[in-house]
């Protein structure tokens, strides 16, 4: 049997001392926010997955279709050796790549990344038993601060899939992006998935489904600072909001007090005032243009090889190349 090792970057003292510093800049700031990263207990992990499957949420079951098609040209134009997938999850899309890579003959590592150990265990024990000799290398981490712990090259594709690329701001992502060049080495490939711009009336039902999972998904956040926190977040207190930034072109998730509360949160020692209305930015979710992708790869030092969209160009998928 073959055992996946376990490197963690993120121990349960770090990922509490990230939350805490995320928490009181964020509810001390004038204008509230929270970082989408801490959506991910394990509950909120299982939340994802059910958004994934509703009818609304189109990105996940297009980015499948574009895999499905192009899994085996990804395989032949990259040949890696090695695949390493940003922000993971439970993997469910990868076996897609990996079946491509594995019949093209190539593959020997699967490292997946992610700050959730309990969605990066159960898809190991699910990805060890279906490819057998594949070695597998887990990593708990946040793919903004531990890339430089990626595993050394080369032949490497990094997979970076279904949009999560959005939750980045401009500064944010180009930073990411040109961290990313920095890990790999010339001739290294990296496949980007990102949702596209369209019709807010297609984007918006996607992040305010009917069944109201996308609204449980956002509170759950504040779910996730009741239980690590001890916070008194009244979940019933904040409405979901999902609003189209037509300037920016991207989704925000926010938390909408429905009446003033005032909320105390022990493990950081903060007392928070909500005025009745006042919100909390909890997410964005950018949609992009294809001209907007080529450059900001090529300004982090890629060139774009491969673009691919479903019929209805919907969303994409990029196979860049690191320029040396
Ligand atoms: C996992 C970041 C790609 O932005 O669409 C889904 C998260 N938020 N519904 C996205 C999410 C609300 C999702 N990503």
């Amino acid at each position: 049997m073959n055992h996946p090792a376990l490197d963690v970057h993120l121990d349960a003292d770090e990922l509490s001392r990230a939350l805490r510093g995320d928490v009181v800049a964020g509810l001390t700031a004038d204008q509230k926010w929270l970082p989408p990263k801490w959506f991910y207990d394990a509950h909120g992990s299982e939340l994802f997955e059910q958004i994934t499957e509703l009818r609304e949420y189109y990105p996940t079951r297009t980015e499948r279709q574009i895999l499905t098609d192009r899994a085996a040209e990804i395989a032949g134009h990259t040949r890696a050796r090695s695949l390493i997938e940003l922000g993971s999850g439970y993997s469910t899309k990868t076996q897609l790549l990996l079946d491509a890579l594995t019949a093209a003959g190539c593959l020997e590592t699967f490292a997946p990344m992610d700050v959730s150990p309990t969605a990066l265990t159960e898809a190991a024990g699910r990805i060890t038993a279906d490819y057998p000799g594949l070695r597998v290398h887990n990593i708990v981490g946040d793919i903004t601060r531990h890339l430089k712990h990626l595993p050394a090259g080369g032949d490497r594709l990094i997979a970076f899939l279904g949009g999560t690329i959005g939750n980045l701001e401009p500064a944010e992502r180009a930073a990411f992006l040109a961290d990313v060049r920095a890990v790999l080495e010339p001739g290294e490939h990296l496949l980007l998935g990102t949702d596209l711009v369209k019709s807010p009336n297609v984007v918006v039902p996607a992040y305010d489904d009917a069944d109201g999972v996308t609204a449980e998904f956002n509170r759950n956040v504040l779910r996730v600072l009741n239980s690590s926190l001890d916070a008194d977040f009244d979940l019933d207190g904040f409405a979901h909001v999902a609003l189209w930034n037509a300037e920016a072109e991207w989704i925000e998730m926010r938390l909408r007090a429905r009446w003033p509360m005032r909320v105390t949160i022990p493990g950081v020692d903060l007392v928070v005032d909500f005025a009745s209305g006042e919100e909390i930015r909890t997410e964005v979710s950018a949609k992009f243009r294809p001209e907007g992708v080529r450059r900001e790869l090529s300004e982090a030092g890629f060139s774009l090889n491969h673009w691919w969209t479903d019929r209805d160009g919907l969303f994409a998928l990029s196979l860049a190349t690191a320029t040396g």
